[in-house]
């Protein structure tokens, strides 16, 4: 007999199922609640909600754990190639030597953008935000592949839907680069590994060669890995009620991309840089922002600190934060930001306002510190993070489908006027 919690509520005792997962995690499946009482639950921001079941990636927030799969983060980022880890995230399996050739191989096939959509990029200011650009392309790939919006696909033809996904998104977000600088697009070289591919069509010209730094590989490749996925955060679920409806995957990972930009989540790795050059502007006194970020008058935050569920440590910002120091070592650069970063994290970790609401680095805090030794401009680095989230997103997107959930509908508590009826203007 499995576990039952009970609600007593409107004079009535209620029994509902407790779930437990793999990992002894427990809900209460509130699924009949309404039917048996009349009831919803209220949760602002889903603190407390669950909103699916997932045998994706495992979060323990107080331990500070993350495993995509089963395989702990620590363990992928230091050994595997990040299609290796988006084949693990979509397939389930960690797949053998010819299942990753295939992999690689039929991405590698898929990486050129239509002709058309370079039109596109024409019609923007070299000013836009790389984000509103990406969203805009991603969604458009849904106008060249209308395959893509059949529901009765087989599973070949989504799978091809999501390979090609994953093998252009590196092109639009190497052009969308390039279109920033006013410099010619670079097309795709098959024959380069996936992160080689993307830096050489970031940074590569058509007149010269690109060799590709082994370092800058490695260092992209880790920090795509880190971000590949994070269970069910803001862009996450996007993504899966946006496809809950049955919108294409084009679409929903276009919301998802939009849901990422925001400085609360995925937009906070841009927002931490902007942060660490003022406090340099303005003399290097991290102190006096440490001050500012605790006065609830001032609407400053410390970007890249705090996280909805890690309470302890981010064990991502842990693994980016030894990988700095090494990256801009192997590549020569002293970075005087990163010393900032060091001296805030040490002022925040010993104060009591952030050690007592448990705030700590979170992935955003040294990850652009990293993306800016490598070359790219402040205002790329969500769609960075968006590169790497990709997997995470579609692996998201289709287990919702195999699991055939329902379309995502909240309810609400309606706080509003009751009925009245309508005053003409004159008598109003
Ligand atoms: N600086 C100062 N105070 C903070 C910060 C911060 N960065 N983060 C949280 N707090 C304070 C809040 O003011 C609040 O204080 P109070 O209890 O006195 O009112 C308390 O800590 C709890 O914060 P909430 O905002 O309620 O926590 P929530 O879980 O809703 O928000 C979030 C989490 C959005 C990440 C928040 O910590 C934040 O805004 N951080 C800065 C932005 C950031 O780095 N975002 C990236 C997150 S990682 C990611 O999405 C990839």
């Amino acid at each position: 007999m499995s576990e039952m919690a009970k609600i007593t509520a409107n004079g009535s005792e209620i029994e509902l199922p407790v779930i437990v997962g793999t990992e002894n995690e427990k809900g209460i499946d509130i699924s009949k609640l309404r039917s048996q009482s009349g009831l919803v639950t209220l949760d602002f921001g889903y603190k407390n909600t669950g909103s699916t079941t997932s045998a994706i990636t495992f979060l323990n927030g107080e331990e500070g754990i993350l495993r995509y799969r089963g395989y702990p983060i620590q363990q992928l980022a230091e050994n595997s190639s990040f299609l290796e880890v988006a084949y693990l995230l979509i397939y389930g399996e960690l797949p053998n030597q010819a299942e990753l050739s295939e992999w690689d191989d039929s991405i590698g096939h898929h990486t050129l953008v239509h002709e058309d959509m370079k039109k596109f990029f024409e019609g923007y200011p070299s000013s836009a935000h790389p984000m509103g650009m990406l969203a805009s392309m991603v969604c458009s790939l849904s106008a060249y592949y209308p395959e893509s919006l059949n529901l009765n696909a087989t599973d070949a033809e989504k799978m091809k839907t999501i390979r090609r996904l994953i093998a252009k998104m590196p092109t639009l977000v190497a052009w969308i680069y390039k279109k920033s600088k006013g410099h010619p697009f670079m097309y795709p070289t098959n024959k380069l590994d996936y992160v080689s591919n993307f830096m050489k069509m970031t940074f590569g010209y058509p007149t010269e060669n690109y060799e590709v730094d082994p370092v800058v590989v490695e260092a992209m490749n880790k920090l795509l890995i880190l971000h590949a996925d994070h269970e069910q955060n803001c862009s996450t679920s996007t993504v899966r009620i946006v496809g809950s409806s049955q919108a294409n995957l084009y679409a929903s990972i276009a919301a998802g991309i939009t849901a990422l930009w925001g400085p609360l989540h995925g937009g906070a790795n841009q927002k931490v840089i902007e942060m660490l050059e003022a406090i340099k502007a303005d003399g290097g006194n991290s102190d006096k922002y440490i001050e500012k970020a605790k006065d609830k008058n001032d609407p400053f935050r410390l970007m890249g600190f705090g996280h909805r569920v890690y309470k302890n440590f981010d064990p991502r910002a842990q693994i980016i934060k030894s990988s700095a120091d090494k990256i801009l070592g192997k590549m020569g650069i002293n970075d005087p930001v990163l010393d900032i970063a060091k001296k805030l994290e040490e002022s925040a970790l010993k104060d009591d306002y952030f050690v007592s609401r448990k705030l700590f680095p979170n992935v955003d805090f040294y990850s652009g510190i990293i993306y800016r030794a490598l070359g790219f401009s402040t205002d790329m680095f969500t769609a960075l993070f968006a590169l790497g989230r990709l997997p995470g997103w579609i692996a998201q997107w289709k287990e919702m489908l195999d699991q055939k959930q329902p379309i995502g509908r909240p309810r609400q508590i309606y706080i509003g006027e009751k009925e009245r009826n309508y005053v003409p203007i004159e008598k109003r």
